[in-house]
């Protein structure tokens, strides 16, 4: 049987400075000259040469709240996004189980494209076979980075909001007893991947800004395995307000409505199963077009920003650094910091899963269909996208009564999966969630006992 290239543990994924210094500086050296090196497993993190969390912390100017706005950067994560991570961890803990074998078992990636991004470039370094499962309208670049890496496409009709679809082609594959899905929506190395390595990150990421503790973290779930990172901010700081973006034209979590839009990765008509709702204060929508206009700003505007006030380099700074769903999660955070009323001394994190080398072609239909994208137009758009923000659209899910429409939710989307009512109580409970979480050191000690060969 072949043998699995294992890679970090999820320690190691938080603390990269732990791990081995010629195993750390081999990796180092093959994220700048050979991507299929299967050393990048060990450039898994959010941290950068130094061990600092790779981020921004946006310019005042452009958010146009006193409080600090601090952007995690998932494209610097190999294949250039985070989504990356939880492939990985669900790889290799399926690995540690012995329920996927080499050379044996195909993998089987659903998606709406990061994850399958993240599922074929692990498959590649580790040495499996993989077929991403995803709707066949996302954006172009993302389906020619699944055949680089070597995966085959098994496309479903319709995008984002038609992930079901790829749940159930999966479900239907999975029947085959050679095929092994990491199923993202389900499994729970997503959330430890999150609350453990994400988690934490965002924690070390406010050092030394404001008071250094995080007043609230947005995040728009897709998979709902990133907003995790909330339940371990959560516990450090237990006033911290954890709030799930949707699209406005997608509102499933706030009021059950469905409906297509354009931000790819997210407001996938669903309660996913690894969701913990216990955790989840505010549901916010952002309308899908201010997504993709404000990236537009972000990339090309560097010279309306500076004209509103933006240093230029600050401004410049900015180019390349986010995708929509980016763009989505930080006008959740400026919103959010309207509606708490946050002052300078509080920071709001958020995360911007991608850059926007995925993304060209969006832009590109963006163009198309606003035909007038001068300066004196993107200056109008960075006013009232980012300055003139409201608080519309909050949904306080704070009470057992407005939880409890979520757990409602989530049973109609996973009992016709199979998934008992018993199981869906026990996620109603926080001891679900900690027994959970507690299985990252097992993990971590077979990680380390398979990969030292004994
Ligand atoms: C671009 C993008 N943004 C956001 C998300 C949502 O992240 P999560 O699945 O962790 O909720 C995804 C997930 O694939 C994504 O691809």
């Amino acid at each position: 049987m072949a043998k699995v290239p294992f890679g970090p543990t999820y320690h190691e994924m938080l603390y990269p400075e732990t791990i081995a210094p010629e195993i750390r500086a081999k990796a180092l050296k093959a994220k700048e000259t050979n991507e299929l090196d299967s050393i990048n497993l060990f450039n898994i993190t959010w941290k950068d040469e130094k061990g600092e969390v790779r981020k921004i912390v946006l310019p005042k100017e452009l958010t146009g709240t006193e409080a600090n706005i601090v952007v995690m950067l998932g494209k610097y994560f190999p294949s250039g996004s985070h989504k990356v991570g939880p492939a990985y961890a669900t790889l290799i803990e399926g690995c540690v189980d012995g329920e996927i074998l080499p050379g044996e078992h195909t993998i089987l990636g659903p998606s709406t494209g990061n994850f399958g991004i993240g599922v074929s470039y692990i498959c590649n370094l580790m040495g499996y076979e993989a077929v991403v499962i995803m709707p066949d309208n996302m954006s172009k670049e993302r389906y020619d980075r699944i055949r680089k890496y070597g995966a085959k496409l098994d496309l479903t009709p319709g995008t984002e909001s038609d992930v079901i679809l790829t749940l159930q082609r999966t479900y239907e594959l999975k029947k085959n007893p050679k095929n092994r899905p990491l199923a993202q929506f389900e499994l729970m190395p997503n959330y430890r991947f999150h609350r453990y390595v994400t988690g934490n990150s965002a924690i070390e990421a406010v050092k030394g800004i404001g008071n250094s503790r995080v007043a609230c973290f947005t995040s728009a779930p897709g998979s709902a395995g990133t907003i995790a990172a909330g339940d371990q901010i959560k516990k450090v700081f237990p006033e911290a307000k954890i709030v799930a973006l949707e699209p406005y034209e997608c509102s499933t979590l706030a009021d059950g409505g469905r409906g297509q839009h354009r931000i790819e990765g997210i407001g996938d008509k669903m309660c996913t199963l690894i969701h913990n709702i216990n955790t989840t204060d505010f549901v916010a929508l952002i309308s899908d077009d201010d997504a993709v206009r404000g990236l537009k700003v972000t990339q090309d505007g560097a010279e309306v920003l500076a004209e509103l006030g933006v240093m230029k380099t600050q401004a410049l700074a900015l180019k390349n650094l986010f995708g929509v769903s980016g763009i989505c999660n930080i006008l959740g955070a400026i919103k959010m910091a309207h509606y708490l009323k946050l002052g300078p001394d509080d920071n709001v994190v958020t995360i911007a899963t991608d850059g926007f080398d995925r993304y060209p072609s969006v832009i590109e239909e963006l163009e198309n269909r606003y035909l007038e994208t001068e300066n004196y137009v993107l200056k109008r758009w960075a006013r009232d996208i980012f300055l003139k923000i409201d608080t519309e659209n909050i949904y306080d899910f704070r009470s057992a009564k407005a939880k409890e429409q979520l757990y409602q939710q989530k049973e109609k989307d996973w009992l016709p999966f199979g998934y008992s009512k018993e199981y869906l109580s026990l996620m109603r409970t926080e001891e679900f969630w900690e027994s959970e979480y507690e299985k990252v050191e097992q993990y971590d000690r077979e990680i380390a006992r398979l990969r030292s060969g004994v």
